[in-house]
């Protein structure tokens, strides 16, 4: 049963022959990869529960909640970096990649969390930031000491193409050009993001010999694996080419520009796939921050024998911020055609929340609902955020000093406020701040928070997180959700998606109104060899049913339908 075609799961069977211990822990009943099932949870450390009641979240806090999670439904937490750091870009400029900053505890504290979160059967996976470190780190402090200093290759750095101009044109994301001039060597460096994010050079073995370290050391620790941050952006060309110009401005008025000579280099998937050789020694999952809307391109992320990463997100429905059945089936098709195993999200600490994204102002929800009820019924893993589902919505920062975020610093205001409004912190209660801390928060929480809370949604039934535990408790326990093939019953619908979960001689069938007025539709599930007469409702909002059968079928508006079909 352990042995498949794909050298991937071989080594992990493999694996677990050769470490029984492991196998429990890696592999499910029936030999598939534990994070094939897996619903992953994204939590963001500053945002999560603030134990110490200091307005930042910690550690201790992530802990004394692992009872909601596992209560919820989730199997792993992915936390999004703790390490050292001086909070440029809140964690993501990472100043020593082995510790864990006193803002959010200590490592008796990591260490306490990981043995609790064994203890409910929650694994941890955490954020490697790969692409660059802060410029406080220690190997850039060295590095920019002295052109002949032990670590000056680990960054990039280049004469300007003439005095006073950098090397060429790349830009960073955060705006601005992508150089720094270092006045004491007279020499630039490179950074994709912010100027205290400097990249590592990755064409030098020794800063790849000390990432993969940093890999091993936590995996000892028990992590299950990393979400790996901005890997597109890992190789530049050595020549430095300009990138091209494109038609148009972006949102910070700066031309638009296509990344060709500094993201998506090939050699990003030669380095990918040494990194999973490391993780496969661990039996860890690599999850990948991978942005493409390119079906082929995303597939290339899963390597071509398997052997990179395991779940490379696919981030096309967060760019859909419209309920569009044509769109989203276009998409799923998409997912579908690559032949690989999907990973679903629909919100991070990136981009606006789905809450706001979707809503209708007036349904939103029961349209908070219906977008759960599409990505977690979907063939493949889900990466959820947190408070998606509670239904927070953004609460974006209403004067430009107040942000704190630095790409809504440079991001274009008031177009674009950044993204402090979707890292607000977790809405726990209908106290002040939320329940989140006695002290001064260090985002606001939005008023929604005395509606949309863990407390008040757990006493109504009819809640968005009541919504969730049903669905996550059925995605964990039905076959055909868990593993069956994708079928497409309603192609040319343009209200509303009709699929089928198909596993042996069981089906879940899927109704999604997309649309906000009555939809009535005939479903023929007899062509799948599926009776309507054996139809059993698992779920249905925002009311039961109204009549047995489905020729023909009202959806109420933004309705979802999920029930069981035998043959
Ligand atoms: C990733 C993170 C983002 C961060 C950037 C730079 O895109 O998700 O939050 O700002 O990398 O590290």
């Amino acid at each position: 049963m352990l042995v498949s075609r794909t050298p991937t799961t071989l080594l992990l069977a493999l694996f677990a022959l050769a470490c029984p211990r492991m196998h429990a822990q890696t592999v499910d009943g029936q030999g598939h990869p534990w994070w094939k099932h897996a619903v992953f949870y994204e939590l963001y450390p500053r945002s999560f529960a603030d134990s110490d009641n200091n307005g930042t979240g910690d550690l201790p806090g992530i802990a004394s909640k692992l009872d909601y999670l596992k209560q919820l439904g989730v199997d792993a937490i992915w936390i999004t970096p703790f390490y050292p750091s001086p909070q440029v870009d809140f964690g993501y400029d990472v100043s020593d990649f082995k510790n864990i900053d006193r803002m959010y505890g200590t490592m008796s504290d990591f260490d306490h969390l990981q043995t609790r979160a064994n203890q409910q059967g929650i694994r941890i996976i955490l954020d490697l930031v790969i692409n660059h470190t802060s410029n406080q780190h220690a190997w850039f402090l060295d590095s920019s000491s002295s052109p002949t200093s032990a670590h000056r290759d680990w960054y990039i750095w280049r004469n300007g193409r003439s005095p006073g101009n950098p090397p060429n044109n790349w830009r960073s994301d955060f705006g601005g050009p992508a150089w720094t001039l270092d006045a004491a060597s007279g020499k630039y460096y490179y950074h994709n993001f912010a100027p205290e994010q400097p990249d590592l050079n990755w064409r030098n073995p020794a800063v790849e010999a000390a990432m993969f370290d940093v890999t091993r050391f936590w995996y000892k620790r028990g992590v299950s694996g990393f979400r790996l941050d901005a890997v597109d952006y890992l190789f530049e060309d050595p020549d430095l080419h300009d990138n091209p110009i494109l038609p148009g401005k972006n949102e910070r008025g700066e031309p638009n520009m296509q990344d060709k000579y500094n993201s998506k280099l090939p050699e990003v998937h030669d380095l990918l796939r040494r990194l999973r050789g490391v993780a496969d020694q661990s039996g860890a999952v690599l999850v990948g921050e991978t942005y493409t809307d390119d079906a082929t391109e995303l597939k290339k992320y899963y390597g071509a024998h398997d052997d990179e990463i395991q779940l490379p997100m696919n981030f096309v429905f967060c760019t859909i911020d419209k309920l569009s059945a044509p769109e989203f089936r276009k998409q799923i098709a998409a997912a579908e055609s690559t032949g690989e195993w999907p990973v679903y999200v629909i919100g991070n600490h990136d981009m606006p929340r789905s809450y706001v994204r979707y809503g209708d102002g007036q349904h939103n929800d029961q349209i908070a609902k219906l977008m759960a009820a599409l990505y977690l019924t979907l063939r493949g893993t889900a990466v959820m955020y947190y408070g998606e589902e509670l239904g927070m919505e953004n609460n974006d920062p209403k004067r430009l000093e107040d942000v704190k975020d630095p790409a809504g610093k440079t991001g274009g205001w008031p177009e674009n406020k950044g993204r402090d409004g979707e890292r607000t912190p977790m809405q726990w209660n209908d106290s002040p701040n939320a329940g989140f801390t006695q002290g001064t928060p260090w985002l606001p929480v939005p008023p929604s928070y005395k509606t949309h809370n863990v407390a008040t949604e757990s006493a109504d039934p009819n809640s968005i997180l009541q919504f969730y535990r049903h669905l996550l408790a059925l995605r964990h326990e039905d076959q055909a959700l868990l593993e069956g093939d994708y079928v497409d019953l309603s192609p040319k619908n343009d209200a509303v998606l009709a699929y089928l979960r198909r596993s042996g001689d069981e089906a879940v069938l899927v109704l999604l109104n997309m649309s906000g007025s009555p939809q009535t539709l005939s479903v023929d599930v007899a062509a799948q060899g599926f009776s309507a007469a054996h139809m059993t409702t698992l779920l249905s909002t925002p009311k039961p049913p109204p009549r047995a059968g489905l020729r023909p079928f009202t959806l109420q508006p933004f309705a979802v339908y999920i029930a069981r079909l035998s043959r």
